[in-house]
């Protein structure tokens, strides 16, 4: 799926139709390793809204715009055009799924996030996308703001012990260094900022069922909101 502020294909009615399954939660819960999972089993498309504010945070602090609102961070915003693809992101055509998920970005994407211009933008291409494929969407908004009218809606928690661990384990899979602490350090100031914002801050949104995965595998979790949407279809 491409998506980009050039697109103006957007079909509010087309949206009604198509069915959309949210997955919150804060960072390290596993939502993107769940999403994908569940997504593929019931072959809907995946919709990865972490990594499309990553890659627009880094895009933006590439060509040196900061994180505050200016004429020049929108024109970008219109201006570049983000695909995803088979897991892989790319911006502009070029592969940046790897470099997105650095801790510099980890550092600097919730400071983006927070823009009203960045997240009145992508409400626009994220609901674009639900209005051409049923999709499973994973982020902080997506039950709350950007599809209430999802028709199952999980939050996705996980201690903050847990959720460091595995993001450490996932760095250290990478090849990347970083201590336990400082991960733990950093992804508790993330959900920091990320609940604390002002727009479309991190909640459980209203009618979401609460899955606590710290001793749960992924299997286990995914069979869970399955059973779950097999029984709202019922
Ligand atoms: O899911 P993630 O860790 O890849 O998300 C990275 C950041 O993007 C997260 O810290 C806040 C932001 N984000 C957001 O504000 N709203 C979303 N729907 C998804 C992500």
């Amino acid at each position: 799926m491409t998506l980009s502020g050039k697109q103006r294909e957007m079909n509010q009615d087309k949206l009604v139709s198509r069915k959309i399954i949210t997955i919150d939660g804060p960072a390290g819960a596993g939502k993107s390793t769940i999403a994908r999972l569940v997504a593929k089993k019931i072959g809907y498309e995946y919709l990865d809204t972490g990594a499309v504010y990553r890659t627009i945070s880094y895009h933006l602090s590439r060509i040196l715009i900061p994180p505050v609102e200016s004429e020049d961070l929108a024109s970008a915003l219109e201006n570049c055009i983000i695909t995803l693809r088979d897991g892989r992101v790319l911006l502009e055509g070029e592969d940046v799924s790897g470099s997105i998920r650095s801790q510099e970005v980890d550092r600097i994407v919730s400071a983006y996030s927070a823009l009203p211009t960045v997240r009145r933008f992508l409400m626009r291409i994220q609901r674009e996308q639900a209005g051409n494929a049923d999709i499973v969407a994973d982020g902080r908004d997506m039950g709350s703001v950007v599809f209430p009218e999802a028709s199952v809606k999980i939050y996705l928690d996980a201690s903050l012990a847990v959720r460091a661990k595995r993001r450490w384990k996932e760095l250290a899979d990478r090849g990347i260094e970083a201590t336990y602490e400082e991960i733990m350090r950093e992804i508790e100031e993330r959900d920091r900022m990320d609940s604390a914002r002002e727009i479309s801050p991190l909640r459980v949104p209203e009618g979401a069922r609460i899955i606590e995965t710290s001793d749960m595998n992924v299997e286990s979790v995914a069979e869970e909101i399955l059973g779950i949407i097999e029984s709202r279809a019922g």
